[in-house]
């Protein structure tokens, strides 16, 4: 079998991690190469990409288009992993993409399942990118997974998940806890990934995998099953969930671009989305033209959120973001 050539820009970091090691544990079907930006091609983390054999290739998305195009020719396929507050960053990769003849483009979806138009700002800005590729018909593949079990398990009294938790507390239970979502270990994503751009019948279509379908109560007594310990909850509901949506929306009105007014207004969204309106569903999913994982992989068993709570309460888990932490979520 011929390896396709991959180009995997955010290869350091937490999605992007989990695509490399999807994409190098296939390394019948796949060469990796990252895809780094100068400011970054000295970083400790870019060293250990090279350690790994992984071909480093330094670009700046935004300098000049023809380097671009010319750093992306001969790959296969492109992959984006780019972090939440760059995703129009995308729109001039986009373009060289289609220069340089990329044969499949997957752009930095990894998210929630969502219908654009004023949900989500973040999916919004995503599906930006999505018609630029649409405009030009560049080939991709979408490939959403829904919500990581490393940002929804809540923090336990006894502080024992704390070293791998990225707030302070979780303890909040939105709109009465019982919507149930798709949730996905984030060190699956890597191996959906992998399926997923071997196969030409993902080609020009949005995919979706995930791991369990849970709601908040659900995923809050499991870990109080395991561990023998009581949440204390704290309620917050679908009104207080839209208040904080509107006054993200002013805040970001008065200052679109300040980091903190995006990451309020991203979080508050995701709240809405998942637990008010619900549309973080297999069904939905299929509703809006997804392919399914399940049904295209059945062989393909993701972790179960029980799997994870086990090796999280053992203390085998790194924390996501090392360097973050929130107050809360
Ligand atoms: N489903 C979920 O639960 C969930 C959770 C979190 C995130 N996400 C989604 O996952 C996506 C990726 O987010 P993340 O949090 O995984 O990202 P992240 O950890 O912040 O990593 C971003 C990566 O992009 C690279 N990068 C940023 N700007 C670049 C540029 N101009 N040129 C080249 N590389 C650049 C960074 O490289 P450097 O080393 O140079 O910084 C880093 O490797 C986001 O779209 C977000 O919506 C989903």
């Amino acid at each position: 079998m011929t390896k396709q050539r991959v180009l995997l820009l955010g290869a350091t970091g937490e999605t992007g991690g989990s695509i490399l090691e999807g994409l190098l544990e296939d390394s019948d079907a796949f060469v990796v190469e990252a895809l780094v930006r100068p400011s970054s091609s000295d970083k400790p983390k870019v060293k250990a990409l090279t350690d790994r054999g992984v071909k480093i290739r330094v670009a700046d998305i935004e300098g000049p288009i023809e380097k671009l195009i010319d750093i992306l020719a001969g790959a296969d396929v492109l992959i984006s992993a780019i972090d939440a507050m760059s995703q129009l960053a995308q729109i001039r990769l986009v373009t060289a993409a289609k220069e340089a003849g990329v044969k499949r483009f997957v752009p930095c979806a990894f998210t929630t399942v969502a219908p654009p138009g004023g949900v989500m700002a973040l999916r919004d800005q995503k599906e930006e990118v999505y018609q630029h590729v649409r405009k030009l018909y560049l080939p991709y593949t979408i490939i959403d997974v829904g919500y990581w079990y490393q940002l929804s398990f809540p923090t336990l009294p006894s502080g024992r998940v704390d070293y791998a938790c990225l707030f302070k507390t979780r303890t909040e239970i939105h709109n009465g806890g019982s919507m149930p979502t798709m949730l996905t270990d984030q060190r699956d994503i890597g191996s959906f990934v992998a399926l997923i751009i071997k196969d030409s019948r993902t080609l020009n279509k949005s995919v979706f995998g995930y791991g369990e379908f849970l709601s908040e109560n659900e995923v809050y007594e499991t870990l109080e099953a395991l561990s023998g310990e009581k949440i204390d909850r704290k309620y917050v509901s679908s009104e207080e969930i839209a208040a904080a949506r509107a006054s993200n929306a002013a805040a970001l009105k008065s200052d679109p671009n300040a980091i903190p007014n995006l990451i309020s207004a991203f979080r508050e969204d995701y709240h809405y989305s998942k637990y008010v309106r619900g549309d973080n569903t297999p069904a939905n999913a299929a509703y809006l033209g997804y392919l399914n994982t399940r049904e295209l992989y059945p062989e393909f068993k993701p972790r179960t959120f029980e799997e994870f709570a086990r090796e999280l309460l053992d203390g085998r888990l790194p924390k996501p973001y090392q360097h973050l932490v929130f107050d809360t979520a």
